[in-house]
């Protein structure tokens, strides 16, 4: 029994199979193709933090699939009232088939998942939003062919997205430039981590040279959920950074711009850019739909 906490968790094999069989998700969906390949099973959906494509997408996507979403808001549950999370695993993991978790810290993460009897699946830590990276990559590849050896550029926060991109450079084989205001960097253990793995990073001076010949741009909130009190501080710290017209201008021409959403315009992104023709978000949003059920298909089936 195998858990997806981070992208580390799967082979390059693993990863691809799992993007391929988006693809044929996806067509079948769009045919009206039934693929009731989970009847039966049923996937708890545990929030910790607040969501839209997460909770939309699984709980869509496992309906799609034939099965059952449980969307259990921790506020709702004995969580939410200190029912420990090692118990609250174990309960859990003898009613359902597989477990998705937003939650703030990784380590709550774990311990669910080293107490729970079926798969664990992040739907988001401070550290790591693995399954974004799987719907991001799908979508890049669906618009300009494979991403191996191309590069990915990451302006802004070192945050939870940041550290994912680094993991997913091991993964798929892109290089990734990274810029981000002194004093906000991924942390270092990850990156020391990935890199070990092969992942091909950069951490540049200043976001034009990251953007600099860039195949896909990419940015997130400067504040993200659990940071709100940070906003103006970190509105200060990242001057410059927002991907705007400017920072397009110096990637290449045929480059596609992403973000997790949601999106801050006049902050991280210009309204340019997002609602620009090289925008891909929209895509990139519908896309966590279907990666997500081939990581469903994968873990549970
Ligand atoms: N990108 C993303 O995970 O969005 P939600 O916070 O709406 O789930
Ligand atoms: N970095 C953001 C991502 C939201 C999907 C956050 O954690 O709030």
């Amino acid at each position: 029994m195998k858990h997806f906490l981070t992208l580390l968790d799967i082979t390059a094999n693993e990863a691809r199979s799992i993007l391929a069989r988006a693809g044929e998700l996806k067509a079948m969906q769009a045919k009206g193709v039934k693929h009731h390949t989970l009847a039966g099973k049923t996937l708890g959906m545990v929030f910790d933090k607040a969501s839209t494509r997460t909770r939309v997408s699984f709980e869509a996507g496992m309906y799609q699939l034939g099965g059952h979403a449980l969307f259990l808001q921790t506020e709702a549950t004995q969580l939410g009232r200190g029912e420990p999370i090692e118990d609250s695993a174990r309960v859990l993991s003898r009613m359902v088939d597989g477990i998705m978790i937003r939650t703030h810290g990784h380590d709550i993460l774990q311990r669910f998942a080293e107490y729970s009897r079926v798969p664990v699946i992040n739907g988001l830590t401070d550290l790591t939003h693995p399954c974004q990276i799987l719907a991001d990559v799908f979508t890049y590849e669906e618009q300009r062919g494979l991403i191996a050896g191309k590069t990915v550029a990451w302006i802004g926060d070192g945050n939870n997205m940041a550290h994912s991109w680094i993991n997913g450079a091991v993964c798929f084989g892109y290089k990734l430039c990274i810029a981000c205001p002194e004093g906000y960097c991924p942390d270092d253990r990850m990156l020391a981590a990935a890199c070990d793995l092969g992942a091909d990073v950069e951490i540049c001076s200043d976001p034009i040279t990251a953007a600099a010949g860039a195949d896909l741009v990419t940015t997130d909130v400067w504040a993200s959920m659990g940071q709100e009190e940070e906003q103006a501080e970190r509105e200060k710290a990242f001057a410059g950074f927002q991907v705007d017209d400017r920072i397009m201008a110096e990637a290449s021409p045929n480059a596609v711009f992403m973000h997790c959403l949601p999106a801050h315009r006049g902050e991280e992104v210009s309204a340019s850019v997002i609602d620009g023709p090289q925008s891909v978000v929209w895509d990139e949003a519908e896309n966590r739909l279907h990666a997500q059920k081939a990581l469903l298909e994968h873990f549970l089936k």
